[in-house]
């Protein structure tokens, strides 16, 4: 049987008081996915290797649920912001839940037949991933953005369509302003 268990989550750090995993992304691992590769490769080198974001988890066998969270570092690669490598979940019929504790950014979702939807990402917005849409977030702000996810652990990742196309909208800095721009890249 599995017993209840209450986790501390700091809102503005994604620390969590019981964790049963963590990993970190450094910007030299995401280069397929920030379009100039120029700058990219200039600030590996200038700032060695910078932390883009980290996940920590909790996670108990035999549950059907699983949480954690995702702490993004401000920044951007030439004029694109900082963003998570973005996925569909292996599981088709599983969705996500994501709730932002700090700081802000976008949401940016794609559905398996590329209809695209970008939603916000500030404290409180807790945003619902219906199965089979992608989903990445993009910090947007000059804060840490951090925010709790919840799913089943059988969601999986499947990273492949992101990683070899891209998604359909890019969100970069224009004029000073966040703007949600076509992808050159995407066909
Ligand atoms: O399951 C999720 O959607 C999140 O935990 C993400 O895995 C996390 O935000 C990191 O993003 P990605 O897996 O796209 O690199
Ligand atoms: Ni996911």
């Amino acid at each position: 049987m599995l017993f209840p268990q209450s986790v501390r989550i700091d809102g503005a750090t994604g620390a969590m008081s019981i964790e049963t995993g963590r990993y970190v992304k450094r910007l030299s691992e995401l280069r397929p996915i920030f379009h100039d590769k120029p700058a990219l490769d200039h600030d590996v080198a200038a700032l060695d290797d910078p932390q883009v974001y980290e996940v920590v988890e909790y996670r108990k066998p035999g549950s059907d649920i699983f949480f954690g969270t995702t702490t993004m570092e401000p920044g951007k690669v030439g004029n694109e912001f900082y963003m998570t490598r973005g996925h569909f979940h292996a599981r088709r019929d599983m969705g996500e839940v994501y709730y932002t504790q700090s700081g802000e950014g976008v949401l940016l979702l794609q559905s398996r037949g590329g209809e695209t939807s970008v939603l916000e990402m500030r404290p409180g917005a807790c945003a619902f991933i219906p199965p089979d849409w992608a989903h990445r977030s993009i910090n947007t702000g000059q804060e840490k953005l951090v925010f709790v996810w919840v799913c089943n652990p059988e969601a999986g990742h499947d990273y492949a369509d992101i990683m070899q196309r891209g998604m359909r909208k890019l969100v970069v800095e224009r004029d000073g302003k966040v703007a949600v721009i076509d992808s050159p890249t995407h066909p």
